[in-house]
């Protein structure tokens, strides 16, 4: 019978250090793209991929995560009672897919993470979102790789090209053929040192796993950083059945650390039907002043 994947995990354990002080009191997570918090994407994107409960893997000083998911009676009533419906709609929006939260008691890497949700997940397919990696796309980047899973019934990746120089920043594919978008994989490669990457395709933050992979990543195997990465049990399991990956369509924006995260709020404010031309005319305005500035210097 063909299985479905109807669970995601969301892993949010991680310390935000390129965030601090921000991030001292404040998960990562909710640190916001305009007027939503960074996860609250991600947990729109699973719901509009069909997910129907996603297990939130957090950690110390995560509750703020917790609060923003549960229901807020005082602020929906006030909302209501004010006639502010859009707004209510946006409070209400994550209310739609049941949110699981546990909690990894030790840094030890993403693979660990994902381990801590094994039990969650029991005999099924699920899917990983990451929170670093927003994706626009027409079609949600997490439903297009669950179209081809229903096809295949078989573990696929979500990857995109990267530039040669930022490979070592990723989980890099050594493909060795491709149909369509579709690739099969030779080796999943966490982090190739600068020069020696297989191929220009990056691991990006999506993934749909089978529960095969639970016993690799039971191993504890310490990989790249000393840490028990996702991507080394990938390429175990890879070893034990096929491992697709495939190239999405979407536009996908690493918030994950600080230019990032500024050319993506600078982005979504533009492209903001309300407000966007308004911050186009002020983007202008101070790249400006800034020029005159630099004028009156050399003068
Ligand atoms: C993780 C994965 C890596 C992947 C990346 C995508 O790395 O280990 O394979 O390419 O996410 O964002 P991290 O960014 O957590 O170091």
């Amino acid at each position: 019978m063909k299985k479905k994947v109807t669970k995601a995990i969301i892993p949010a354990a991680g310390l935000g250090t390129r965030f601090l002080p921000a991030t001292k009191a404040m998960p990562k997570e909710m640190l916001p793209i305009l007027n939503k918090p960074t996860i609250q994407y991600i947990v729109e994107e699973a719901v509009e991929s069909g997910i129907e409960d996603i297990l939130i893997v957090t950690g110390k000083g995560k509750r703020a995560i917790e609060d923003h998911f549960d229901n807020n009676f005082e602020l929906e009533d006030n909302l209501l009672r004010k006639e502010k419906y859009h707004l209510l709609e946006e409070v209400r929006a994550s209310s739609k897919v049941e949110i699981h939260y546990i909690r990894q008691k030790e840094a030890k890497g993403l693979g660990h993470a994902i381990w801590c949700a094994r039990k969650f997940i029991g005999n099924e397919p699920f899917a990983v979102l990451l929170g670093d990696d927003i994706v626009q796309a027409e079609k949600p980047c997490l439903k297009q790789l669950i179209e081809q899973y229903d096809e295949s019934q078989a573990s696929i990746i979500g990857v995109q090209q990267v530039a040669e120089e930022d490979t070592q920043r990723y989980g890099i594919i050594d493909p060795y053929s491709k149909k369509g978008r579709s690739y099969q994989v030779k080796n999943f490669v966490e982090k190739p040192k600068q020069g020696t990457a297989p191929s220009t395709l990056a691991i990006l933050g999506r993934y749909i796993l089978t529960p095969e992979i639970f016993p690799f990543l039971g191993q504890h195997n310490v990989g790249k950083g000393g840490e028990i990465q996702l991507t080394d049990a990938i390429q175990q399991l890879n070893g034990i059945q096929d491992v697709f990956a495939y190239e999405f369509e979407g536009k996908r924006y690493d918030v994950g650390e600080m230019i990032g995260f500024i050319r993506t709020t600078m982005e979504f404010a533009l492209n903001n039907q309300e407000f966007g031309p308004e911050v186009e005319a002020m983007m202008a305005e101070l790249l400006l002043e800034k020029k005159i500035l630099s004028l009156n210097l050399e003068i």
